[in-house]
């Protein structure tokens, strides 16, 4: 098949290059720092047009931790509704037959939500805290589907909670939650500090997506069409951020003491996401082990840092 990966040089999208390309697909790869910002237009279609794929992956994405998104959240949801309109109009002006599948955020749902039911995904406000990023997504769920109903452009929306593993940055203001916590409590190791902070109360319960089930996730949407309403990629099982926290400490074998800064505000309280719906969809989906998965990533910043 002719993939193009869009925002490929980011978490996922050098996961998914990576899962894909033993399969002997023609890859092609897309973001600023290979040379095509999909905020212009013309970048954009020149370059689908040049790749002529039958599926883009669509991973390039503004976004940040929750201080980012409020401080930038203008550029936040303009680039992110930009690069959508460009992507769109692109596929309408070149070739309709193209298939767009896209993860999106669960941090989309409503802040109140805590099992998060798609049937409910718009039947409230997004979270203070992440209201640009959030909004985004479901500004991007709109474009796919206005451009599905009038130019019956084939899109799969699929919904992901918060994702850890190998293969994120190594900074750690721009790693996603679990990572950033990974690294600096390798820090804090190597340091051989008493303390290690944890943000917020650590009472926050969130569900983690291995970067493996995220990326076989979108390998299996390959086979999916016209899912416009977005659908969970979710276990319906979460973590609080202290059990986290013990679990990483047990993991890496770190001895100091973890301590709580309420200074930091805390997200949604519980955010975990109903499976129903995907268990009806894809059978036999096998989720990889969460503590494996935390000390693969242990391994992988033990290496990298
Ligand atoms: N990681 C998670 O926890 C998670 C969970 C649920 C859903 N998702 C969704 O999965 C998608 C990918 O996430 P990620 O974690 O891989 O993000 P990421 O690591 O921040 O990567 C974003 C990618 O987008 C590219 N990009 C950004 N602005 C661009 C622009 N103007 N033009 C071209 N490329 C641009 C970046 O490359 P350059 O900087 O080189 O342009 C990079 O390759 C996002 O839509 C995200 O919402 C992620």
């Amino acid at each position: 098949m002719n993939i193009l990966v869009l925002g490929s040089t980011g978490f996922i999208g050098k996961n998914l290059i990576k899962r894909l390309e033993p399969e002997g697909h023609r890859i092609s790869t897309c973001s600023r720092s290979t040379g095509v910002d999909i905020r212009n237009y013309q970048q954009i279609r020149n370059r689908i047009s040049e790749t002529d794929p039958d599926i883009i992956f669509n991973l390039a994405s503004h976004g940040g931790s929750m201080r980012y998104v409020r401080e930038f959240g203008a550029d936040v949801v303009s680039d992110n509704l930009q690069m959508s309109l460009n992507i769109y109009r692109a596929v309408k002006e070149l070739n309709t037959k193209i298939k767009i599948i896209q993860p999106f955020s669960n941090c989309s749902y409503p802040g109140d939500s805590s099992v998060q039911y798609e049937e409910n995904w718009l039947s409230g406000d997004v979270h203070k805290s992440v209201f640009s990023f959030g909004n985004s997504k479901r500004g991007i769920y709109y474009i796919s589907k206005c451009y599905k109903d009038q130019y019956d452009i084939n899109t799969v929306n699929l919904l992901f909670p918060n994702t850890y593993g190998p293969g994120d940055s190594i900074d750690p203001n721009h790693t996603h939650a679990l990572n950033g916590m990974i690294i600096r409590m390798l820090q804090a190791k190597k340091k051989g500090d008493k303390k290690f902070v944890v943000w917020g109360t650590g009472s926050p319960v969130r569900e983690w997506a291995y970067i493996d089930d995220f990326v076989e996730a979108l390998v299996m949407a390959i086979n999916l069409d016209n899912i416009i309403y977005p659908l969970n990629i979710g276990q319906e099982r979460g973590y609080s951020i202290a059990e986290s926290a013990i679990m990483i400490k047990e993991e890496m074998g770190y001895d100091g003491e973890i301590v709580f800064d309420t200074n930091y505000q805390d997200g949604d309280p519980v955010k975990i996401m109903s499976r129903q719906k995907f268990e009806e969809s894809i059978q036999g989906f096998k989720w990889f082990d969460h503590r494996k998965g935390i000390a693969n990533t242990i391994k992988y910043y033990e290496e990298k840092l």
